[in-house]
Order: C-alpha cells, then structure tokens, then sequence
C-alpha cells in the first residue's frame, strides 16, 4: 500500500497534524482516526489559542462601547468580515453577514427575501440532493404563501439531470437553491451552470457552501450567485458562526430577519427604521469570540492553500475509493464524477450503524445515518450509509485502517 511518504504534495501533513491537539486522543485504547469532517472539521491549536486570547485580553460588546476594549473587539470583529470577503472574493464587506451557521444563513434568506418577493404559484428548485437545511425553510415558505417547490432528480452516481433542470426553468421560476457540494456523497454541483441558466429566467440563486469552502477554491464574483451560505465549523473554525454572502442590492432591498440591538438606526413607539448593511441583519450581541477567531481559521486554510489542500484531499479520496472497493461486499453509495473527499458506503448484510458502533471501538470516527438528507435515502432506496470524509490532516495510513477496521467488522457481522 501507498506509505504517505510517497505522496507528491507541498504540505508538510504531520506537521501540520501536530497543530491539532486532538488528534492525539486516544479513543477505546487506539489512537483516535476522526473520518467525521462533513459533520464538523477539527480546530488547529491557533484557532483554539485566538479564541482563549479574545476572552483573556479582549472581551468586550462591539459597536456600542468607547472604552480601549470595546474598541478592540469591534476592530477584530470587522476584521473577520474583510478577511471573509476577500477568502470568497466578494465585491464588499457589506456583503459578508454573520449568521450562527448554514441553516441560520438559509432561514434567513427565506424569511427576510422568501416573505417579502416570493408569492403564491412562485415556483423554488432545489434538487433531491439538500440537506434538511435546504429543505425545510423552504417547505415552511411554501406552506406560509402558496408557492411551489420542484426537485431537481438525480442519476444513480449522484449527480443532478442538469436536463431536467433545464426543463423545470420557466418565468415562474423565481427561487434555485441548491446545495454546492453533497455532504452524503460528496458530489460537486456545477453551480456556475445553474446560476447562469437561473439568472437568464429571472430567478435568484442561493447557494449551500457549507461543505464547499473547505475542499474548493470558491470565487463569489465569478460564480455570480445572489446569496452564499457555510458554516465556520466545517472550515477548521469555532462552531455557532457562519455566514451569509448577499448581492448588495439584494440585502438592501430586503427587510430585517430578527428585530433589536445593531439592526436599528432610530426607534421610536410609532416607527423603527433599519441599520445600514451588514448590521441590519445582525440583531442582538452576535457571536463576538467566534468570529473573531473564525478570521484565524480562514487565515490558516489560506497559509496551507485550498488548491494545495483540494489536490491532498483528492489523493486520500482516490486511494480510499480503491482500498474501499477492494473490500467484498462494500458498495460505495456516490460515484460522480466530481467529488471532494467524502465516501457513503453500504456493506452487505451489515447495518450502517453497527459499523459505525466497531469502528468506534477501534477507534474510528464515522458518520452513520441519513445524514440530514432523507429524501436522498429516499430516492437512493437506502435508510442510510456509512460515510468517512477525509481533511487535510488525514493520512493514508489511517485509511489503512479503516480497511482494516472494516474487515474486522466483516469478520465480526458478516
Ligand atoms: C450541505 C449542508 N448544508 C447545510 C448544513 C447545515 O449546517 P449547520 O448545521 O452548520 O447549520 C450542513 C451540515 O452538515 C451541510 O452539510
């Protein structure tokens, strides 16, 4: 097999394994292989150090205050949103709003722009492939004003009928949402192709990059969507942070989502007007330390390189998508032909989930279950699968073994 010396790449991976404490854990005896990256990467010692560093020496409410620390935290904290506008190339900070995640960065585009511009007989696409969080807001906008939600289909590798799709684009087309990249089978979605055929409708284009930021080079300009979401823990940063990229012209045009604190200008009994962007969608004390260090966490992807991370990334997914297939029995759920290093599988005769109960015991961190995208099980006719996703501090030797895990929960169950 591969030895990780033998890998080409510029990053230097134990050195870089050694930034991040916890993978020195030790789990059930071994040493702890964490395969649940989708579900939330682990944070190198910087990103842990800038948070402790905020609360020993910064900490303070932002915007409001003129005293030193005051000051300090509200300069930090703006400086994450420059240093997030230029990590995604968006045209201005005004355009970068924190949000507590993906599914908060989603709810609001459909409460604030849903309500306001979306009207009954309006039709949403998304596709079969969405994450609860890029189902459900929607489902609750359709049952709130009448509009319509089609799904674009998928083919047996897991990727959109971008044929279908086109059939489904009409003026009553006002809304695609769809997700850049499969957190269940690591498909990437060619969204530039979407948003251009959306925008010729008239639609506007939101795009799910929770699992995009970490794997590829995303250029916001370029792609041209009207909104852009992700969450900060699945890119090396805190949890309870994300963000949500809005055309300005858009969010200006949009009203508030949540009332009080920074999104108000004046407010009187008899009438409020609204904070200027970003703040007027920024209601109440935001998650000040974790943007604060989610800017060291962009930093740090950037000093590694999303191309130099994408290529690593690209050499563990063909080598585990080998040594998986070798495995009798095991049928990888998920074959585009564009992926990042994310890997469903099925084993047969042996439930999804006591494989992820055995390899926890030797020590392997997987994902089992729907993976928040029942209607994909659904339609795939599957409750669920295994799923290993691979970050730029894994190794080929702990695919190694995860093979050989496998093999022992075959032995075991099979
Ligand atoms: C594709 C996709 N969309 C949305 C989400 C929701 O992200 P969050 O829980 O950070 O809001 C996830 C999380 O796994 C995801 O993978």
């Amino acid at each position: 097999m591969l030895l990780e010396t033998e890998t080409i790449t510029q990053l230097d991976i134990a050195k870089i394994r050694s930034e991040f404490p916890i993978l020195n854990e030790i789990v059930n005896g071994k040493p702890l292989v964490y395969f649940d990256n989708a579900a939330t990467t682990q944070k190198p010692r910087q990103v842990i150090e800038a948070l402790a560093n905020y609360y020993e020496h910064t900490n303070a409410n932002i915007h409001r205050g003129i005293h030193h620390l005051a000051e300090k935290a509200t300069a930090d904290f703006e400086a994450t949103r420059r240093r997030i506008q230029k990590f995604l190339n968006a045209r201005l900070p005004e355009e970068i709003i924190f949000t507590y995640g993906t599914t908060d960065s989603i709810n609001l585009v459909t409460q604030a722009y849903g309500r306001a511009f979306l009207k009954a007989g309006d039709e949403i696409i998304i596709s079969t492939m969405e994450h609860h969080s890029n189902i459900v807001p929607w489902q609750m906008l359709c049952e709130e004003n009448g509009c319509i939600l089609r799904i674009i289909p998928i083919n047996e590798a897991g990727e959109l009928l971008m044929d279908e799709y086109e059939k489904m684009l009409s003026e009553k087309t006002k809304f695609v949402s769809v997700v850049h990249v499969s957190n269940s089978l690591g498909t990437i979605n060619p969204v530039a192709e979407i948003i251009e055929k959306a925008h010729a409708v008239g639609a506007k284009v939101l795009i799910d990059g929770a699992q995009a930021t970490s794997h590829i080079d995303v250029d916001l300009q370029a792609l041209n969507c009207d909104f852009y979401a992700f969450s900060l823990h699945k890119l090396y940063g805190p949890t309870g942070m994300g963000i949500l990229y809005g055309k300005e012209a858009i969010l200006n045009a949009m009203p508030p989502y949540r009332g009080g604190g920074e999104m108000i200008k004046e407010v009187t009994f008899e009438k409020t007007t609204y904070n200027e962007l970003p703040y007027k969608f920024e209601a109440g004390t935001p998650n000040i330390a974790d943007v604060v260090a989610a800017k060291t966490a962009v930093d740090y992807v950037e000093k590694l390189g999303i191309e130099a991370i994408a290529d690593y990334e690209h050499q563990l997914l063909s080598y585990a998508t080998d040594a998986l297939s070798n495995i009798e029995g095991l049928r990888i759920v998920g074959t585009a032909k564009e992926k990042v290093s994310v890997i469903s599988f099925l084993v047969d005769g042996i439930h999804h989930q006591d494989i992820g109960v055995l390899l926890d015991q030797q020590g392997i961190a997987i994902r089992t279950g729907h993976h928040c995208t029942q209607p994909l099980m659904q339609r795939l006719g599957i409750p669920g699968t295994s799923r290993a996703s691979f970050a730029v501090y894994n190794t080929f030797e702990e695919i190694d073994r995860l093979v050989t895990g496998l093999e022992k929960v075959k032995r075991m169950l099979g």
